[in-house]
């Protein structure tokens, strides 16, 4: 080796200790003769001091540039009294250097990692490398690291065993558009990049393994944000012979496991669960943040009989009236009001009605067509007092719930209402089985393998929008950690189910075929989960993008600004394929 010990490991029990380090130049001041370099390495700094005594070795570490990579002999001592730096490790010693030597010399650096956030995102992501040298970056590794480590000995201890799925495959149907691969050997034939390995996990379990995780990468080329990559990490897991309880409980040993060895913090076990429909009615989500308050109130039953007929027609046609109550808005000007209700417009709110209330009562542009009683209800019904504000829909229920659900959100941040610390989990449970695809039909709102409810089995055909499935997602401070669902093991109700979807048989014969004869041959019951580990790693490290804890994203665009991906390929390589590109 070419050194004995880790810069960042150093503490005052090492005073008098000779080592040799191996790091990378990371600052350098110069202080009237006594030279003070910050050596880096994955551990931490150590402070070097070159004194003017040695006048060869002095000028050699006078004329070292940042980043340079150097080997260095010494005795670690104890740092005078002003050099003192309680808030580093090591910040109580310095290395006496006696041997320099220069490993490799750096060129003109495109930024320094040292200046951290200054620099733009795609000159960090184009040398990402010298990006990952940052501390924050090497503790969002070091704990992405610890994480896997402890999901993987939590499960191998639990009797799961990860198995590899295949990358090259066939659609999946998670319902995200495929990235394609085309094949040499069988011209305008395409592979696809899994979605997910949900139909493998489901053939393990025919298979008899019974418990199944795996790590593994998903990809879809769907529009990117903040917590979307298009190819990210799954924790995928699937048992057999269970119901949603026993995945449930696994799944909360595992997070309580990584807080505790990862975070060193203690989860309340069990975790809040919440319906759909609750979910939907309070927050206007489905995945709910309960890191604050703002919950969304039904005003319709006070306004049904009301002479304002946008509020009793709506109610009236089977809509709903509800709103939002926001302590102290009325110090919103009237600017301000207009905009957000632009925002509620861009949202899909037809409009936003909002009032403040003054002396017991609403007044807003549209309070003078409100009976003082109906005032007075909705005061009430909202809990609201002087000085707040109340805003308020009128339409059907989910488009208000979900126009409230983002004013709810965007409420609580333009107020600064969200706490920077604490955990809220929940499991929402009994999604809808089905939703509307927009064109007139319907589609799974989960995957198509999901189950439903045994009380909407009788509703499948009549009532299709009214099942419930047996599908459950984890939710964490607003973001969706995960789902899944207890399967279909029958062939019957599988061929029930892409019935109602409206996929003939020779569709899913094509698509699925495969899948559908293993349910064939012995499936037992079963059910799974996957949660996005990015998201999971990203929330433990408290940042905001996943684009932080993954090695090499890509940016927005799907770019990846550090080797050119995607690129054009040679006319040799697409002439094997047998593709001709287009403009
Ligand atoms: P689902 O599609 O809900 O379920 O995905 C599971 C979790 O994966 C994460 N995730 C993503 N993370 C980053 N970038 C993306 N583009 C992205 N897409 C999804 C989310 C999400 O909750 N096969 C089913 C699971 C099952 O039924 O067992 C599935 O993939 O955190």
């Amino acid at each position: 080796m070419l050194r004995n010990g880790l810069c960042g490991e150093f503490t005052e029990e090492d005073i008098g200790k000779e080592t040799t380090l191996a790091g990378w130049v990371s600052n350098r001041r110069d202080l009237g003769g006594l030279l003070f370099i910050d050596l880096r390495d994955r551990s931490g700094v150590i402070q070097l001091l070159f004194t003017p005594d040695d006048e060869g070795l002095h000028e050699r570490a006078g004329n070292l540039s940042r980043e340079d990579v150097i080997q260095v002999k010494g005795t670690v001592i104890e740092r005078g009294e002003k050099n003192v730096n309680p808030d580093l490790k090591t910040g109580l010693i310095e290395l006496d250097v006696d041997e320099l030597t220069v490993l490799n010399e750096t060129k003109d650096l495109p930024f320094s990692p040292t200046d951290g956030l200054e620099t733009n995102e795609n000159t960090r992501l184009k040398y990402r490398y010298l990006d990952l040298r940052r501390g924050e970056m090497r503790d969002n590794f070091r704990l992405r690291h610890r994480t896997f480590k402890v999901i993987r000995d939590y499960f191998d201890e639990e009797g799961f065993w990860e198995v590899e799925t295949p990358i090259l495959t066939k659609s999946t149907p998670e319902g995200a558009r495929d990235f394609l691969v085309p094949s040499r050997l069988h011209h305008g034939k395409f592979y696809a990049l899994p979605q997910s390995p949900q139909l493998f996990k489901q053939l393990f379990m025919v298979s008899g393994f019974d418990r199944y995780i795996q790590i593994v990468k998903c990809f879809r080329d769907e529009d990117l944000r903040a917590d979307r990559q298009p190819e990210f990490t799954q924790l995928d897991l699937e048992m057999s012979f269970v119901e949603e309880e026993d995945i449930i409980s696994v799944i909360e040993g595992m997070v309580a496991r990584v807080f505790d060895r990862v975070l060193g913090e203690e989860l309340d076990l069990p975790l809040p669960q919440m319906e759909y429909s609750e979910a939907m009615d309070r927050y206007g989500s489905d995945r709910p943040d309960l890191r604050f308050g703002l919950e969304l109130v039904d005003a319709s039953e006070i306004v049904r009989d009301s002479d304002f007929n946008i509020f009793s027609g709506t109610v009236e046609s089977g809509g709903v009236v509800k709103g939002i109550a926001l302590e102290g808005g009325s110090s919103y000007n009237r600017s301000q009001l207009d905009a957000l209700e632009d925002y509620a417009k861009r949202e899909g709110a037809k409009g936003l009605l909002w009032a403040s209330v003054e002396d017991g009562l609403l007044e807003g542009p549209f309070t003078a067509h409100l009976e003082d009683e109906t005032n007075r209800g909705l005061v009430e019904e909202f809990g609201a007092a002087d000085g707040d504000v109340i805003f308020l829909v009128a339409d059907d229920r989910n488009s208000a719930n979900s126009v409230l659900g983002a004013l709810r959100l965007k409420l609580a941040e333009d107020n600064d209402l969200i706490p920077d610390q604490g955990w809220e989990f929940t499991w929402v449970r009994h999604f809808p089985l089905f939703g509307k695809d927009g064109n007139g039909g319907i589609t799974s709102e989960h995957h198509p393998f999901t189950s439903p409810t045994e009380d909407g089995m009788n509703k499948l055909e009549e009532e299709p929008l009214a099942v419930k499935s047996r599908a459950y997602d984890l939710v964490l401070n607003g973001i969706e950690l995960g789902g899944g669902s207890i399967r279909i093991h029958r062939r019957e109700l599988q061929k029930r189910i892409f019935n109602v979807l409206g996929i003939s048989h020779d569709e899913a014969e094509r698509k699925f075929g495969f899948f559908l004869n293993a349910l064939n041959y012995g499936a037992p019951p079963h059910g799974g989960i996957a949660l996005g580990l990015d998201r999971f790693v990203m929330l433990l490290a408290g940042e905001e993008s996943i684009r932080d804890v993954i090695a090499f994203p890509k940016t927005g665009m799907a770019q990846s600004p550090l080797t050119g991906a995607p690129m054009e390929v040679s006319q040799n390589q697409l002439d094997e394929l047998g593709i001709d590109v287009r403009d």
